[in-house]
Parts: structure tokens; C-alpha cells; sequence
């Protein structure tokens, strides 16, 4: 398939980007528009009215998330935003771009909670003539259903992690326990393809793997049980779909009296600042990133959306990988 990708930079640059509309010869290309601004980027002085569908407030890169969408979709540049967070609620959120159907706003953005159960409603919004853009995950839908996407290469963050750990344990006999993110979404599923596709053959065994919901507390209280039946020396490594997770299991570890980072290695994906702390003192051993300022990116395909401006169906922007001198020499500068 082929992939747009945007750079890290750009993501994190100032406003006023537009997404080049390229092909795989011309991938990364971000322009500057300095046509489109706050009156939205289609000439006229209309407010932009845009009903934002967020998973919730889980983690550390949500609430980064967050952030970075409330600040693109600002009065200051053109929008009046309606924001939801659904609470990690699938149904709630369903619920929530229903809302913003009957509302009749301009357009609609969805972090989806889960890939599956939004062909009906992505219906309901095309046939009510409201486009939608998509930003981090993805659905299972048709992608006649929505109008762009925007977000991260959720199977190359599991293959990045795993590329790790089996260059870390390789051919030791290693005792694995996976904390899995929220059931059923789409960098839940991802990361666990790529990092077992990347560890194929390698002597690391997965001796369990259950759900942290992405949270802290959820990752925390799913390794205290694993501390529980397989004992701290039982369990050799630690792979958490997100940094949140990785850090509940660092408290569990140390609850039991481990040290997290030594007697049992962790390796996450986010690279938000907890996380990149914990890398650099020693109790996170590797972090794949995963960025979350995408704001900038989903608010310039909005207003290209409606500009009638064509737009790609997939934008992927770049992630890095940290190790702990990595992370020591950029964790100061990081927006988040
Ligand atoms: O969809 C992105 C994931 O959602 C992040 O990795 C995780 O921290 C968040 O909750």
C-alpha cells in the first residue's frame, strides 16, 4: 500500500501546514500554504464548526493528544471545537458522533476508541453530507466512509520494539509477559503483530499477555497478578503497548521489591516525558515513540476537506526509537 508520510519536524512546526498530496516518489513533502488561515482556509470568514470524538483520558500521550488537537482546532484559527471524550467507552462514542450528527456541524474527527462497529454511523455522517477525518487510530470500516486518516504506523512501532528484544535476548531462553493496550484497537492489535512477527525465532517465549487498557493503574495492577503467578524471577522481560502501562509495572516491580530496568527488562512504545524519565534512569530499557502532535495535520485536512481541496486517504507521520543515552539528550527538549 502506499504510504504519505510527514516528518516529526513538521508535526511539531508552526501552523499553517499544508499535506502535500504525493505519490511514493514524493512521499514527506510538507509546503507551506499561506493561503489557508483562520478564515478556513476556503476564502470565506466562516467559522469552522468541528465535533472532536477522543478516546478518552487514559494515558500520558492522550492527554498530549488532546492538547495538541485543542490548540489546531482554536478560535484563533478558524474553529469552534466540540469536544468529546468518550472514557474508552466505544459505545459512548458511537454515541458522541451521533450527537455531532443531529448538531449538524461542519465536520467531524474520530480518535476511535476500536477498529470494529462504525460502518452505521461513518453512514449516517456521509449521508448527512458531514465529512469525516480520522486522526491516531483506525477503523475496520470502508474507507469510502471517511475522508482522510492521520496517525502512526502502529505495526512498525510493535516491529521496532521487537527488533530490540530479540537483538537483546536473541537465542537466551526469555520469559516474556505482555501488557496489551485498550481490546480490540487498532495499536493493540498492530503492536502485537509486529513485535511478534520481529521476534519470530528468537528463544523469547510469551508466558502471558493480558490487557492494561493502556492505563497506569491497569498495567500496574496486570503485573502485579503476573508478579503473583510467575514470581519476579519468572519473568524476564516486559513488553507494554504504551509508556503508561510500562510505568504501573515499574511500581509493581518495585512494590515487590525488584528493580525494574535490571531484574526485569521493559521495553514501551509513546516516548511521552514519564516515560522518557524512566529511560533515562534506567527503569525503562527501550522506547519506540509515538507521536501524538497531531493537531496541526488533522485541522489542515479538515480545511482542505472543505475547501474541496483533494486529500490523501492516509498520512503517516515518523517515529523514532530511545535508548537511554537517547532519551538523556533530548528528553529536555521534547514538547511532551
Ligand atoms: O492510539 C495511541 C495510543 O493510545 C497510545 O500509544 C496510548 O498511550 C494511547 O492511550
Amino acid at each position: 500500500m502506499r504510504k504519505t508520510f510527514i516528518s516529526t519536524m513538521a508535526v511539531a512546526g508552526a501552523s499553517a501546514l499544508v499535506l502535500a498530496g504525493c505519490s511514493s516518489s514524493d512521499e514527506g513533502k510538507v509546503a507551506d500554504d499561506t493561503t489557508a488561515g483562520a478564515s478556513g482556509g476556503d476564502g470565506t470568514s466562516e467559522v469552522i464548526t468541528v465535533g472532536f470524538a477522543q478516546t478518552g483520558a487514559e494515558s500520558g500521550w492522550r492527554s498530549a493528544n488532546t492538547e495538541s488537537m485543542q490548540n489546531a482546532f482554536s478560535e484563533d484559527n478558524g474553529f469552534d471545537l466540540v469536544f468529546n471524550a468518550a472514557d474508552n467507552d466505544p459505545a459512548a462514542q458511537i454515541s458522541a458522533v451521533r450527537n455531532f450528527i443531529n448538531q449538524g456541524v461542519d465536520a467531524i474527527v474520530i480518535a476511535p476508541v476500536v477498529e470494529d462497529g462504525w460502518d452505521d454511523v461513518l453512514q449516517e455522517a456521509k449521508d448527512a453530507g458531514i465529512p469525516v477525518v480520522l486522526e491516531d487510530r483506525t477503523v475496520s470500516a470502508s474507507d469510502d466512509l471517511y475522508e482522510s486518516w492521520v496517525g502512526l504506523d502502529f505495526h512498525a512501532e510493535g516491529v521496532k520494539a521487537g527488533e530490540w528484544a530479540a537483538e537483546e535476548f536473541g537465542d537466551t531462553p526469555t520469559n516474556m509477559v505482555v501488557l496489551e493496550g485498550t481490546t480490540g484497537s487498532a495499536p493493540a492489535n498492530e503492536r502485537a503483530a509486529g513485535f511478534d512477527e520481529a521476534i519470530a525465532g528468537t528463544a523469547i517465549e510469551t508466558i502471558d499477555s493480558q490487557t492494561g487498557d493502556f492505563t497506569r493503574d491497569g498495567g500496574k495492577s496486570v503485573m502485579e497478578g503476573y508478579i503473583a503467578n510467575y514470581g519476579l524471577d519468572g519473568i524476564d522481560l516486559v513488553y507494554a503497548h504504551n509508556d503508561d502501562m510500562g510505568l504501573g509495572a515499574i511500581e509493581a516491580i518495585e512494590a515487590a521489591g525488584g528493580t525494574p530496568g535490571e531484574d526485569i527488562k521493559i521495553v514501551t512504545i509513546d516516548a511521552v516525558k514519564d516515560g522518557m524519565q524512566a529511560l533515562v534512569d534506567g527503569k525503562i530499557n527501550y522506547i519506540v515513540e509515538c507521536n501524538p502532535m497531531l493537531g496541526e495535520l488533522a485541522a489542515q485536512i479538515v480545511k482542505d476537506v472543505l475547501a474541496g481541496t483533494e486529500v490523501e486517504k492516509t498520512y503517516y507521520v515518523e517515529d523514532q526509537t530511545f535508548t537511554q543515552e537517547q532519551a538523556a539528550e533530548v528528553i529536555d527538549e521534547r514538547p511532551y
